[in-house]
């Protein structure tokens, strides 16, 4: 779109520049007792900076209030000044949306809201938005119970319970945000509302698919489950498969999907450059929360699957819950007062295919020659995750579409595309896009005109087309007009958000 810029518009810009008074804004903020690093503190780049190394974005400031009603205070102040106001819980969003995804927002940093209380009445647990996941496993584990969610300890549990959540044990226990049984909301005018199934009971369903839109979620009360007994991890490896026997990976694990396999059973195929064009490294990853003794003749199953090759090596290791959740957090320990956060710089995009109408067989072999050839020659370092949600026997699909704002129930599998910048380069290359956007067209291509697919929030991606329909499907009509009741000023507004 071109703009045109008149007298009109330069006049529209100097209101809004003096409706957004950052001086008030410091002087409200510091009445209340709320801390705020600002442009031109001593630590302002530090605070600004994205996981996503691709995005620089420069908000107005980053507030870190203590309590809830620091939170509040802070909304409120934002909402006063007609920023847009922002939640960050721990910072992983792929397009840097805890920062706004675009300059002049404030961000309410919550990682001073730490507290995770685990109440054995009734198996609970209350989480605030402030902890990541690795802290999140240890705390609970330390009670005996557990939580579906993914496998990087230092995602934030505020973003990941709000647009998803996914995990090893998310066949078994759901996503993330299907064990929310309350959650504490503050809203864009400061309000703090409770919701649950019985309190601002459409506000629970729009925050638990599309909180960010909403609200801050300061906490979430889920339901845990016991820690499992006995976890198997496992990694099966297969080096340098030509197109043929990398393509029967895919389709053989489709198969082995829609056959009785367990609940406990989690897995993903990762593919990766092989060592010349027209080969792929493919790994078979995962977690089996069941019986140790039973593992064996279920991934049999798959491994002795009609044209299946040969792995050439595997390791399978049956060990204690927490174990596992460690194993899949390596390098990186799951207490995070450790050691820092690291960072990428990449670009990321998903596609949710559908339970009902799997990959076909063109669609398979455009996809793997693709990443087999256009893969070899990308100077970028990438991968792709083939996740299993579906197959027989998911709770992810077990629950009722329209019981949360989550809009994909009937997915077989979420890909995962990953491209991340050559080691050394000091910008994101444009390749780096046309390879990722070329990978998905060689499915979508050679796939039905009509294919009911989608796309995963938690993966976000900005230059997503049709992204409203792809991530929120056929609830955004709802969410709309949700949107409009519970954040009328639209004071929480950032890319690719319910607008
Ligand atoms: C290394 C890595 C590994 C990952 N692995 C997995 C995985 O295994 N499974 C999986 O499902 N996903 C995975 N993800 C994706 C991850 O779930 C998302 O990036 C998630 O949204 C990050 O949440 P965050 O709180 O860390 O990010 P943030 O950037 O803090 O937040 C993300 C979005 O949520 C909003 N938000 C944050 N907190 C709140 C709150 N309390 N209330 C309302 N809105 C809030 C932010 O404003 C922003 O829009 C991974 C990401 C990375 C970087
Ligand atoms: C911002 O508010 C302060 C304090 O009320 C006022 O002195 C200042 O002129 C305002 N700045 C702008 C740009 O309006
Ligand atoms: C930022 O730096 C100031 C001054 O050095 C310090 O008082 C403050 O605690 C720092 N804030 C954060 C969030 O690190
Ligand atoms: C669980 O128990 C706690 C503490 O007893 C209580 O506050 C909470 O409301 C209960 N939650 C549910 C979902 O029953
Ligand atoms: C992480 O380690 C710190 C320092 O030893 C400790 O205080 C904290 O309780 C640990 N966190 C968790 C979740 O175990
Ligand atoms: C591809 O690899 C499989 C097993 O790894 C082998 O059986 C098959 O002959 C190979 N096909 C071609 C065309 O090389
Ligand atoms: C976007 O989604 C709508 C609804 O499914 C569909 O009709 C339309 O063709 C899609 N547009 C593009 C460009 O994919
Ligand atoms: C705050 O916003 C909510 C949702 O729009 C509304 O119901 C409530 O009345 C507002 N409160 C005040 C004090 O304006």
């Amino acid at each position: 779109m071109v703009r045109i810029t008149s007298a009109l518009n330069i006049a529209a810009l100097v209101l809004c520049a003096a409706a957004q008074n950052v001086t008030i804004l410091k002087q409200t903020l510091s009445a209340k007792g709320v801390t705020a690093v600002y442009q031109g503190d001593s630590n302002y780049s530090t605070v600004s900076r994205a996981f996503n190394r691709r995005f620089t974005i420069s908000p107005v400031a980053v507030a870190f209030p203590t309590t809830v009603s620091q939170v509040a205070a802070a909304v409120a102040a934002g909402t006063a000044q007609k920023l847009e106001v922002v939640a960050r819980s721990g910072g992983h969003s792929y397009i840097a949306n805890g920062l706004g995804g675009n300059n002049g927002a404030l961000v309410v940093d919550l990682s001073k809201l730490k507290a995770v209380t685990v109440r054995p009445s009734n198996n609970t647990a209350l989480i605030e938005t402030g902890n990541r996941l690795g802290d999140v496993a240890l705390a609970l584990n330390a009670k005996g119970r557990a939580l579906p969610h993914g496998t990087c300890p230092y995602v934030g549990i505020g973003g990941h319970s709000g647009y998803g959540g996914f995990g090893f044990t998310s066949r078994a226990w759901g996503l993330t945000l299907d064990t929310v049984k309350s959650a504490m909301v503050v809203l864009g005018n400061g309000t703090i509302v409770s919701t649950s199934a019985n309190v601002n009971p459409d506000l629970f369903w729009a925050i638990r698919g599309a909180s960010p839109s909403f609200g801050i979620v300061t906490s979430i009360e889920v339901q845990t489950f016991p820690a499992p007994p006995s976890a198997t991890v496992f990694s099966y490896n297969w080096n340098n498969l030509n197109i043929s026997a990398a393509s029967t990976t895919i389709t053989a694990f489709q198969t082995f999907a829609a056959s009785n396999i367990p609940p406990e059973f989690g897995a993903e195929l990762v593919f990766g450059k092989g060592s010349s064009s027209g080969k792929l490294s493919v790994e078979l990853t995962g977690g089996y929360y069941g019986a140790a003794n039973l593992f064996s003749d279920i991934i049999a199953r798959y491994l002795n699957a009609p044209g299946m090759p040969k792995p050439s090596s595997k390791t399978v290791t049956p060990g204690s819950y927490i174990d596992s959740v460690k194993y899949f957090a390596q390098p990186q320990a799951l207490n995070t007062s450790m050691a820092p956060d690291g960072s990428d710089n990449f670009y990321t995009k998903s596609l949710m295919t559908p339970s009902g109408s799997p990959m076909s067989a063109s669609a398979v072999k455009a996809f793997v020659t693709y990443m087999a050839n256009q893969g070899f020659s990308s100077n970028t370092d990438w991968f792709v995750e083939v996740e299993l949600y579906g197959g027989s026997n998911s709770a992810i699909n077990a629950v009722p579409l329209d019981s949360t704002a989550f809009a994909k129930r009937d997915t077989l599998f979420t890909i995962q595309f990953y491209a991340s910048a050559p080691t050394g380069a000091t910008s994101y290359p444009a390749a780096g896009f046309t390879f990722l956007d070329g990978m998905v067209s060689s499915i979508l291509n050679n796939s039905p005109a009509n294919w009911n697919y989608g796309a995963y929030l938690n993966y976000i991606d900005d230059k997503l087309a049709n992204a409203t329909t792809l991530y929120y499907g056929s609830h955004y009509a709802r969410l709309m007009s949700l949107k409009a009741t519970w954040d009328p000023k639209d004071t929480f507004r950032f890319p690719v958000g319910v607008a």
